[in-house]
């Protein structure tokens, strides 16, 4: 299976690279930049969503899930993308939106009995919208009231409809018939919600991962995760056949099993959320063992990497990430350091996240080359970092992007976790040995022929790792 170790790119397609002029991203940008994605060797991309979309979600609140964005193309410019990723020997990974639609799909008005729809007239209970306030809201067409686990633009579908999974089922065959390798199955956990609309109950205990506070106070007995829903994976498992399909479910790693029934892999989102420290990066680390995961240290919903861990760490975390076995994603501007930006003068995502989707920055001119006209989100600093110019640096983080990928297959495939020094991550990869210092203190090298260091020196500097063989 070609996903077992494959390093997969996130492109988020409006701030990849603008071929037009009209300083938003698009599919023949994205092609045209495919040699980078070559270059740093990964195997395969990922595109967030490029359909027809109103972009209350930007993208996420999808109208037509067998169209084009025309801001991003055309279904001619996708399947050449697609040939010429193939060419090129990447694997292409849509990704698949099972929950919503985006309110002005036709279905809402053509398909209502799709949707989930509240028995009274007001909302049945106590549910809350991922992004905060009530998850119910009035339609003032039909005068009922809907159900939207995200933005109201977003009405959940109803999945316990057997026409509705049909026609969901048709639309993953429709994308695998045009060669697609593969999808990203967005917010799966929400897919089937209890069929009774019963309250949640206040929490007992803290959620592990982080939530709305507004959902924070609420236990998630009849929102998500239901029993279900490997019936519903199951279906779309059959549409999409040996395609590799990866599922973003927002739950700790051990409520993974029932995903893993007909997913390829899950996002292993403790180690996204985990601080950077030795120990509760080992610990999420050790809980998925024996799961499926892949590996994801940040996307457009999050803080980037270098935020999160702060730029003295982004090596020691492309190491990390790279080296773990199994699948791992990195987003598009991680292997060049980039933070989170400040946003632009519109805010465009009403929950913040503007400042993660900044263009990416390809050379030191000030669009970054990545559009001729005005960038829908400014650069940030495309005059300190940028594509064109770690390429000729061979320290640059880039550079070491690209040996870690070259090394992965090389490094074994037993794996086991060490009890390493102090706020050392240490693991075996067969006969190769990964440790990450995530501290501010010098820590001893383990001993072993060194194969990679992210620092000069071969010790284990502060926030440095150091990969050996024995
Ligand atoms: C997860 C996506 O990554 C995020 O961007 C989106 O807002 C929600 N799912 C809803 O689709």
């Amino acid at each position: 299976m070609w996903w077992r170790d494959a390093v997969v790119y996130q492109i988020y397609p409006r701030s990849f690279q603008d071929s037009d002029g009209d300083g938003v991203g698009d599919l023949r940008g994205i092609a045209q930049r495919l040699d980078h994605l070559v270059d740093l060797g990964v195997d395969a991309f990922w595109l967030s969503p490029i359909y027809p979309s109103p972009l209350a979600d930007f993208g996420y609140d999808i109208s037509d899930f067998t169209g084009i964005d025309p801001q991003l193309g055309t279904l001619d410019d996708f399947d050449q993308l697609v040939a010429q990723a193939h060419e090129r020997g990447l694997r292409v990974l849509l990704d698949f939106v099972p929950n919503h639609t985006s309110i002005e799909h036709p279905w809402f008005r053509e398909h209502p009995d799709w949707y989930i729809w509240s028995p009274a007239d007001g909302p049945p209970n106590n549910w809350v919208s991922a992004f905060g306030g009530p998850a119910w809201s009035r339609d003032v067409i039909a005068g009922r009231w809907y159900l939207h686990s995200f933005y109201p633009e977003q009405p959940d579908l109803n999945w316990r409809n057997p026409e509705l999974v049909e026609a969901m089922q048709n639309v993953i065959r429709f994308w695998t018939a045009r060669g697609v390798d593969g999808f990203r199955v967005d917010a799966l956990d929400r897919l089937i919600k209890d069929e009774r609309l019963r309250d949640e109950p206040p929490a007992t205990e803290p959620f592990p991962l982080p939530l709305h506070e507004d959902a924070a106070g609420l236990a998630r007995l009849h929102t998500t995760n239901q029993p279900e829903v490997r019936d519903a994976l199951a279906k779309i498992r059959e549409a999409a056949g040996d395609a590799f399909l990866v599922g973003e479910v927002f739950l700790p790693t051990n409520e993974y099993p029932r995903y893993l029934e007909s997913l390829d892999a899950v996002f292993a989102f403790q180690l996204l959320f985990s601080p950077w420290d030795a120990a509760p990066l080992q610990q999420a680390i050790a809980d998925a063992a024996g799961y499926d995961v892949a590996w994801v240290m940040s996307n457009h919903d999050f803080d980037r990497l270098a935020t999160r861990v702060g730029p003295e760490n982004v090596r020691s975390a492309a190491m990390l990430l790279l080296t773990l076995p199994g699948p791992a994603f990195v987003y598009q501007g991680d292997e060049i350091g980039m933070a989170n930006g400040p946003g632009g003068s519109t805010q465009y995502d009403r929950t913040g996240r503007d400042r993660l989707r900044h263009p990416m920055q390809w050379d030191a001119t000030p669009t970054g080359g990545f559009t001729t006209g005005v960038p829908w989100l400014p650069p940030i600093d495309p005059d300190v970092r940028n594509v064109e110019a770690q390429r000729n640096d061979p320290e640059s983080l880039l550079n070491l992007y690209r040996r870690l990928i070259d090394l992965r297959p090389g490094l074994g495939s037993r794996f086991r976790l060490l009890d390493a020094e102090p706020g050392v991550v240490g693991f075996e990869r067969g006969d190769h040995v990964v440790t990450v210092n995530t501290t501010r203190e010098l820590r001893p090298a383990p001993p072993g022929d060194v194969v990679l260091a992210t620092h000069e020196d071969p010790e284990l500097l502060p926030h440095a790792g150091l990969i050996v063989r024995n």
